[in-house]
């Protein structure tokens, strides 16, 4: 059987099991539409309802349907309107045409009545456009059937794992041409151009605005705002940036130094070895906020190691102190969405962990299992809003970090797979088969 077909096989079991445990029959799930700017007749662009993409490597079918019942062949209703103002959808039905039944529909009107009775013990999941706010399902959105599967969507199937791989290539090779283009001296904007051409994406295409942050503008962490002139002088580059296959994404992070010799280049490969040392400790069985604790501790050393602080790494993490230069979290589920969902839960049933007073930011707080896939991104900034309540604190060597201020800052960012005996790093594979 097909990794797509053992997909499918999965997604009617999970959706069987999470029917059944929160009294549903029947799961309805639209695929969106595109919002429409204000007074404006213009849309921004068409962000396709997850839960659809996870049946479906469909992205670009606004006004669709999935229909599953439980035990039954799921249904497409396929939108395809009578419109001469737009091109029709080309749909491609190679992979999954074999596992849904499809039909084509020119109205919404006509699922509401092809589903007649049906709709009354059946869950609707999608945006609330008019007219479906007003249709008589048996709930709308409910959120304890949305918590059970995404509890269940943390353990990825293998078909998720091959279009993860695939976005993590493609985001390799852009990452690849975008540090060509710093060397060259290229803009923030330059940049930009130059890792959506490597892949040929739209900008629209990428899974979220991509991070491109040459000197200190890699401090901000999710800065995207590109200059569109070259600055005089490029000393540090930082890029966050992904891509999408068939829907899933990578979201990968990498620093170079305009120097290959020097603190910062010294700092980067620091930062760079301490993030595959953490890999080194993912096990199943073990907590992610632990490991999250761990890099901070590793973060500790570094910046001792570095001096920037005249104390020991102990007492640097003690003091709170790692929370001004790594203030976000570790990492997060990746799948899907950038962000993938169920971080907090604890079970299928919604409980959810409690996030942590220390480590407000950190996403994931669940047990590592074989099959999930998640984010290491530890990074190491200078963020003057971050330090000013430690301003005149003698722990701190202010002249280094002075220094480091006009560099911005380091992040390196892989997704990996926990498997049964340890990891696949889905982003070093990605680069080292480019090589
Ligand atoms: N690119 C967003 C993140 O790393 O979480
Ligand atoms: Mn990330
Ligand atoms: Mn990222």
């Amino acid at each position: 059987m097909s990794h797509y077909a053992n997909h499918v096989e999965t997604l009617q079991a999970r959706f069987d099991e999470a029917l059944q445990a929160t009294g549903f029959e029947s799961a309805l799930i639209y695929s969106g539409q595109a919002a429409v700017a204000f007074l404006d007749d213009n849309p921004y662009p068409f962000r396709v309802n997850p839960l659809f993409k996870y049946w479906l490597p469909i992205t670009d079918s606004p006004k669709s349907f999935i229909y599953y019942r439980a035990g039954q062949k799921p249904v497409l209703y396929l939108y395809k309107a009578r419109d001469f103002w737009h091109a029709p959808i080309d749909i491609d039905v190679t992979l999954w045409g074999d596992f849904f039944e499809l039909k084509v529909v020119e109205s919404l009107a006509q699922v509401r009545s092809d589903l007649g009775d049906a709709l009354a013990s059946t869950a609707l999941i999608g945006e609330l456009y008019e007219p479906l706010d007003g249709w008589d399902t048996a709930a709308k959105n409910p959120q304890s059937l949305i918590d059970h599967l995404h509890y269940q969507r943390a353990v990825k199937t293998d078909y998720e794992l091959e279009c993860l791989r695939k976005a993590n290539t493609l985001a390799a090779r852009a990452h690849n041409a975008a540090r060509d283009a710093f060397y060259a001296g290229a803009s923030e904007l330059e940049i930009q151009h130059a890792y959506l051409a490597a892949i040929n994406f739209r900008e629209q295409e990428v899974p979220y605005n991509s991070i491109i942050a040459l000197n200190q503008h890699s401090a901000i962490l999710h800065y995207d705002v590109y200059d569109r002139v070259a600055s005089a002088e490029s000393r540090s580059f930082l890029i966050d940036a992904g891509a999408t296959y068939n829907g899933y994404c990578a979201d990968i992070t990498r620093t170079y130094a305009a120097k290959k010799t020097g603190f910062y280049q010294e700092l980067v490969e620091a930062v760079d070895k301490a993030e595959q040392a953490i890999i080194s400790e993912i096990s199943p069985g073990t907590s992610y906020y632990d490991l999250h604790v761990s890099m901070h501790h590793k973060i500790a050393q570094i910046l001792v190691d570095f001096n920037f602080f005249k104390i020991s790494p102990e007492e640097v993490y003690e003091r709170g102190y790692t929370n001004a230069f790594f203030p976000h979290g570790l990492g997060h589920y990746i799948g899907l969405q950038v962000h993938d969902v169920g971080g907090f839960l604890k079970a299928a049933d919604g409980s959810s962990y409690e996030r942590s007073a220390r480590h407000p930011f950190l996403r994931l707080l669940r047990d590592i299992e074989p099959g999930q896939v998640f984010t290491i991104e530890p990074g190491l900034y200078v963020v003057d809003q971050l330090l000013e309540e430690f301003d005149g604190n003698d722990d701190f060597n202010w002249t280094r970090i002075t220094e480091l201020r006009p560099f911005g800052g380091v992040r390196i960012e892989d997704s990996v797979l926990v498997t049964a005996n340890g990891t696949e790093n889905l982003t070093r594979d990605a680069f080292d088969a480019l090589k």
